[in-house]
């Protein structure tokens, strides 16, 4: 990976994107990444800051770091947002309206962490964790397996957040599809062992998924994008993959597409990395090949290490961005998501739009300490 000349960064990350209402004035967003510095569950001035500096540093899109649905068991931590309770909601308000003034668009990553939710923990200490089948992901028993009620009432609750975060003025939502957490959760074989209609094939464990989604889309107006952040890889089962070959993927995707997605944020570790055998495209690649949807991209864009390595105090090298112009010259995706390299340095993105990524002031895991 190469470094790259100024005006070929420009032209390629530059272009804005569009979908639907959303608009962002470049290729770049900011990956969601939980801070923990909502005490209470309130996102105060200090996170609204955070990410209008990002946002006045060049990013065109951010995705605001996983924030809790209105479900008791939907959280694990009275540190991370939540997206509901007057209290919460005001301070997202003032999130959404920091970063429009600093120029760039933002959607709240809605979330329910399922089984992985750590018994005894706030924000609810005796909520039960709640999952497709009532097994961890490593397959032991923990939590209880959903009733159709508790289906209901978390569908319901993405769908009342999908709403506020419109009538909050964000300009779409992305669903937490990925790493493990619930939704995952259902779309995964080692982890949905149900015979009822949510669980068997691909197409049925993609089922819960799809009605979150149809409600979401019934619960906004049609200017209101839906981004669903998807992945292979499960916390706690690195290697797991949803779908071994381009035809179980096309299975996944189907129903989510014709359910209302229009934009997929494909979570890998390393993008440069081919999903399936006998072609370069990574998994953003092919989910665009197959869905007809745009897609971002992310994972170690700038750097030599994946990001499992800052939770065990690694920090990576900053290296160029040559393959992934390469990428997005060949429209293999439409936009790069950039997780540590933001926390980093907010200025990653106007830095690396005027080709001075060597002026770039590294991501080190000691940063993860502060909201800086
Ligand atoms: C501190 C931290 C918190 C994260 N929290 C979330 C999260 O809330 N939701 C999510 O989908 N991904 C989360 N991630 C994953 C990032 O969105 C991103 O996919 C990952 O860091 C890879 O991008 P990077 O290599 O540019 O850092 C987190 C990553 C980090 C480092």
């Amino acid at each position: 990976m190469t470094d790259v000349t100024a005006d070929r960064a420009a032209d390629t990350l530059s272009r804005p994107f569009a979908v639907r209402g959303l608009s962002s004035r470049n290729r770049i967003a900011m990956a969601p990444m939980t801070r923990q510095f909502s005490p209470g569950g309130v996102p105060g001035e200090d996170v609204a800051d955070y990410y209008a500096r990002r946002a006045a540093g060049g990013v065109g899109l951010i995705v605001t770091e996983g924030t809790y649905i209105d479900h008791s068991s939907a959280g694990t931590s009275d540190q991370v947002p939540r997206f509901h309770g007057e209290d919460a909601l005001a301070g997202w308000a003032r999130v959404a309206d920091a970063v429009h003034r600093a120029g760039g668009a933002v959607i709240p990553q809605l979330w329910h962490v399922g089984v992985t939710r750590t018994e005894g923990a706030p924000p609810v200490a005796d909520a039960e964790p709640v999952g497709p089948s009532g097994i961890s992901l490593t397959g032991e028993p923990k939590g209880r397996a959903m009733t159709q009620q508790d289906l209901d009432d978390v569908i319901a609750a993405f769908a009342r957040a999908a709403a506020e975060a419109e009538r909050l003025g964000f300009d779409g939502i992305e669903l937490h599809g990925a790493h493990g957490y619930l939704i995952d959760q259902f779309l995964w074989s080692g982890s949905n062992r149900r015979t009822d209609a949510y669980g068997g094939d691909l197409v049925a464990r993609t089922r819960f998924a799809a009605e979150i989604v149809a409600a979401c889309r019934a619960a906004v107006s049609d200017a209101f994008p839906l981004f669903f952040r998807m992945s292979q890889w499960k916390a706690d089962a690195y290697e797991a993959k949803l779908a071994q070959t381009p035809g179980e993927l096309d299975a996944l995707l189907t129903p989510l597409t014709e359910a209302g997605v229009d934009v997929f944020h494909a979570s890998t570790r390393r993008y440069w990395l081919p999903e399936f055998d006998g072609s370069d495209l990574n998994l953003a690649g092919w989910v665009k090949k197959i869905s007809g949807r745009p897609t971002l991209t992310v994972g170690s864009v700038g750097l030599d290490g994946d990001f499992f390595g800052a939770f065990q105090g690694n920090s990576p090298t900053v290296t160029g961005i040559g393959q992934l112009l390469e990428r997005m010259e060949r429209d293999e995706f439409d936009m790069v998501a950039v997780g540590r390299g933001l926390i980093g340095d907010p200025e990653w993105a106007a830095k690396t739009l005027a080709g001075r990524t060597g002026d770039i002031t590294p991501f080190d895991a000691e940063m993860l300490r502060t909201l800086h």
